[in-house]
C-alpha cells in the first residue's frame, strides 16, 4: 500500500488520520467538499507532517468529477471513507438529506472504485449501529439495531460494503468508533463544530466562556452517578487505528473485518465535566435537564479483537484527551473561523 484516498480528509477525524498516514510514509489524496469543514486543517496538517497531500474539492455525488480524480491520481491502493453527515438530531428531522448524502454519496464512491479497480476500503462506522445494546462492553457480534436515520445510514453502508466485498472480492474493514474526543497534541487541529451536539465540545466552549452552562441530559440513569456513561477515545488513537487497518489490508485477500475502536473504559457525564474542571482550572456550570430522546444509559467497547488482529490499542487516557481538547480550544477559541 502506497497511495491512500481519504474522503472527508478535511474533517475532524479525517484530518487527524491524514497526519498519521503521512507520518507513516503513505501518499495521501484528499477528497472533500467542505460541507462540514474548511481548507485550513489541510494546510495545518501538511505543516505538522512536513509533507503535502493532493487535495480535490469534490462532492461524492458528482460521480464524473470523482472518477476524474481517480484517473488523474493513477494507482490508488485503498480508500478511507469518512465523508458523511453525522448529527443524530438533524438526521431525524431530515432523513432524506441523510440517505441521499450518506448512501448515494457512498454508492457513487464505491462505483467509481469498482470502475477504477480499487478494491480496499476502510469505512468509518459507529457504535451507533448497536442501538441500545443488550450488554456492555459491546462485542462486534452484538445485534446491529440502529435507532435513528444517521445510524441506519451507517448500518446500510456496512451492509453494502459486505455485499460488495463478497461479490467483487474487496478487502473491507469496518471500524465502529465509540466517542471520539480530543485534538492533535500541537493544538493546531481539532474538532470545530459551529454548534456542538456532543458533550466534550460543548463543555470546552463553556470552559472558554463561549456558552453559559452545560445541560446534563438526565441524572436518573442506572449508572455510577445517574448520568450517561460512554467510552471516549482520543482522536489520535482513532486515527492510528486507520493506519493499522491499512496495514491489515495489505496482503489481506478479500472479505470484511469488523472492529470496535474504544478504550473499554466508560466515564459518566459528571466525571467528564469534573476532569475538564481540573484540567482547565475553569468554572463549568452545569444544569440538570431531562433525558435527551434516543440516549442510552451506557455504551462501552470490547476492543479485544482490534487489539489482537490489528495490533492496535488505545495509548491515551482521559487526562490526555481532555488536555488536548482544552489546548485546542484555548489556542483557537473560534476554531478555524477567522484563520488566514
Ligand atoms: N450529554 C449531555 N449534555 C450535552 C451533550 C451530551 O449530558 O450537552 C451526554 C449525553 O446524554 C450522553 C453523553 O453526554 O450521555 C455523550 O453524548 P454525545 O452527544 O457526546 O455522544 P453520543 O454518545 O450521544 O453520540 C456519539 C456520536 C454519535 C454516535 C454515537 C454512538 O455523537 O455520532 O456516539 O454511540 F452515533
Amino acid at each position: 500500500m502506497k497511495k491512500i484516498l481519504v474522503t472527508g480528509g478535511a474533517g475532524y477525524i479525517g484530518s487527524h488520520t491524514c497526519i498519521e498516514l503521512l507520518n507513516s510514509g503513505y501518499e495521501v489524496v484528499i477528497v472533500d467538499d467542505f460541507t462540514n469543514s474548511v481548507m485550513e486543517p489541510v494546510k495545518r496538517l501538511e505543516k505538522l507532517a512536513g509533507k503535502k497531500v493532493s487535495f480535490h474539492e469534490v462532492n461524492l455525488l458528482d460521480k464524473e468529477a470523482l472518477d476524474a480524480v481517480f484517473k488523474k491520481e493513477g494507482k490508488i491502493d485503498a480508500v478511507i471513507h469518512f465523508a458523511a453527515l453525522k448529527a443524530v438530531g438533524e438526521s431525524v428531522a431530515q432523513p432524506l438529506m441523510y440517505y441521499k448524502n450518506n448512501i448515494s454519496g457512498s454508492l457513487a464512491l464505491f462505483e467509481v472504485m469498482r470502475d477504477n479497480d480499487v478494491k480496499n476500503v476502510v469505512f468509518s462506522s459507529s457504535a451507533t449501529v448497536y442501538g441500545d445494546p443488550e450488554e456492555t462492553p459491546i462485542k462486534e457480534d452484538a445485534t446491529v439495531h440502529a435507532t435513528n436515520p444517521y445510524g441506519h445510514t451507517k448500518s446500510m453502508m456496512e451492509q453494502i460494503l459486505m455485499d460488495t466485498s463478497h461479490a467483487l472480492g474487496w478487502g473491507v474493514i469496518l471500524l465502529r468508533y465509540f466517542n471520539p474526543v480530543g485534538a492533535h497534541e500541537s493544538g493546531e487541529i481539532g474538532e470545530d463544530p459551529e454548534y456542538p451536539n456532543n458533550l466534550l465540545p460543548f463543555v470546552s466552549q463553556v470552559a472558554a466562556g463561549i456558552r453559559e452552562h452545560v445541560t446534563i441530559f438526565g441524572d436518573d440513569y442506572d449508572t455510577i452517578d445517574g448520568t450517561g456513561v460512554r467510552d471516549y477515545i482520543h482522536v489520535v488513537d482513532l486515527a492510528r487505528a486507520h493506519v493499522k487497518s491499512i496495514e491489515r489490508l495489505t496482503g489481506f485477500d478479500k472479505g470484511t473485518l469488523i472492529y470496535n475502536i474504544g478504550t473499554g473504559t466508560g466515564y459518566s457525564v459528571q466525571q467528564m465535566v469534573e476532569t475538564f474542571r481540573q484540567v482547565s482550572g475553569k468554572e463549568i456550570k452545569v444544569v440538570i435537564g431531562p433525558r435527551r430522546p434516543g440516549d442510552i444509559a451506557e455504551c462501552t467497547a470490547d476492543a479485544t479483537l482490534a487489539n489482537k488482529e490489528l495490533g492496535w490499542s488505545a495509548e491515551y487516557g482521559l487526562q490526555e484527551m481532555i488536555e488536548s481538547a482544552w489546548k485546542w480550544q484555548s489556542k483557537y477559541p473560534n476554531g478555524y473561523r477567522g484563520a488566514k
